[in-house]
């Protein structure tokens, strides 16, 4: 049915990407009626319970994706001078960490398939001071991993994964978070699951690396095994319970999540896989309905790989339908369906520009960005009857500027 006869329905681009209900309501009340919200029982079983999931060996709370990135990078012991290489095609949270301590942050162009950063292009870009590979798993499909770490390998460097989009995304039947030196999540609302808004973890399989994380996320506090209480240590050497200590040079923060959201975290964690197969048969309808159309691309997805779509990625043929900005414009203004695109190359920004970066940079990102990527809206509460809205809505639009 076409949508000229079908009601008109609202397809916003929600800020809730997951689903919340009774069992997370209860979970906030009994974490609640604890008499301390704090670094307690429930970060832990959510630490463990990611742990779990992963595979990682360690799982480190905190307070958001960017702080995850911070600590990362501080753990990393990254300083003015070194280079980080990294995707144009992500949100500024990546290389935040890396512009405040004046790292310089280098840009590899992506894949124009998979819209991740492309391992052919990165060797380019490895001088001397390379230190570290960030790379985005961009709208939930996984960065192809095994060349990078074949790179970092052979350069001696280490690598990050910005997993805010990948919770529950597979590369080569393995679960995101258990593969480069660091993975950072996102449970920020949007995110495919969330801590009540904002919230973030920290995944490695490196011992050294957990324990300075853990110092940098809590004031440099190092607690004292051997004491257990606060009174009798003039005998010792140093005179407290807890020290503050030097984590490699590195001063952390509090970069804390709190007991209520750890335990909202450990519901959604359990839903997790439900509410990614749910974007996943949502894609698929779409897919479905656009695959065939020359105007249009739809998401690619390698063998062995588990895409989790925390965003729906359609490529536009400009050279079919005139223009990528009239198709959005009909979709908002005509059927009331958000769409987006995210995100600008980076070093377009002019936090970048004024440090010196040039448009041109990374030409299959810019063209991709500016001519040919949009998100629909895609999130485990849209209803069947908005996808079926959405499909026609976007095949009548490209049926229209086609005949333009
Ligand atoms: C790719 C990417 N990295 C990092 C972040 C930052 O996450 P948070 O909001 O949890 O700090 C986001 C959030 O939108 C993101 O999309």
């Amino acid at each position: 049915m076409r949508t000229s006869m079908m009601n008109k329905l609202k397809v916003p681009y929600r800020g809730l990407g997951s689903e919340l209900g009774e069992q997370e309501l209860i979970a906030v009340k009994e974490a609640m009626s604890q008499d301390d919200l704090c670094s307690g029982i429930y970060v832990e079983k959510f630490e463990q319970a990611f742990c779990e999931y992963t595979g990682a060996k360690y799982a480190i709370a905190c307070s958001n994706c960017t702080t995850a990135l911070e600590l990362g990078t501080s753990a990393f012991g990254l300083k003015a001078g070194d280079e980080v290489i990294t995707t144009p095609l992500t949100f500024i949270a990546t290389s935040i960490p890396l512009l405040k301590r004046d790292v310089k942050v280098v840009f590899a162009d992506i894949d124009p398939r998979t819209f991740n950063i492309d391992p052919a292009e990165i060797e380019k870009h490895i001088t001397e001071r390379t230190r570290a590979i960030y790379v985005v798993h961009y709208a939930g499909l996984a960065v192809d991993m095994d060349p990078i770490l074949e790179l970092a390998k052979k350069y001696n460097l280490k690598v990050l994964e910005d997993a805010a989009h990948a919770s529950g995304t597979e590369y080569k039947n393995k679960k995101i978070g258990n593969i480069g030196d660091i993975t950072c999540f996102s449970f920020q609302s949007l995110k495919n699951m969330t801590t009540l808004g904002d919230g973030g973890m920290i995944t490695t399989n490196d011992k050294q690396l957990e324990e300075k994380i853990r110092l940098l996320k809590t004031f440099n506090i190092k607690k004292l095994p051997d004491r257990t209480t606060k009174y009798g240590h003039r005998d010792k050497e140093f005179p407290f319970y807890w020290d503050v200590v030097s984590a490699d040079g590195e001063v952390g923060l509090n970069y804390r999540m709190s007991e209520v959201e750890s335990a909202v975290g450990l519901v959604q964690l359990e839903k997790l896989d439900k509410l990614n197969a749910r974007r996943i048969e949502i894609a698929q309808k779409l897919n479905e309905a656009f695959i065939g159309n020359p105007a249009l691309t739809i998401p690619y997805c390698p063998d062995g790989c588990k895409h989790v779509y925390h965003l729906y990625t359609l490529l536009l043929d400009e050279e079919i339908i005139g223009s990528k900005d009239k198709f959005m414009q009909i979709l908002d203004k005509e059927y009331d369906i958000d769409v987006w695109t995210q995100y600008c190359p980076n070093y377009l920004y002019t936090i970048y520009r004024q440090r010196g970066y040039d448009p041109g940079l990374c030409p299959i990102a810019e063209e991709i960005f500016l001519k040919h990527l949009v998100n629909l809206p895609i999130y485990p509460t849209l209803t069947d009857q908005q996808v079926e809205y959405m499909t026609e809505a976007v095949l009548e639009t490209v049926d229209r500027l086609t005949k333009e």
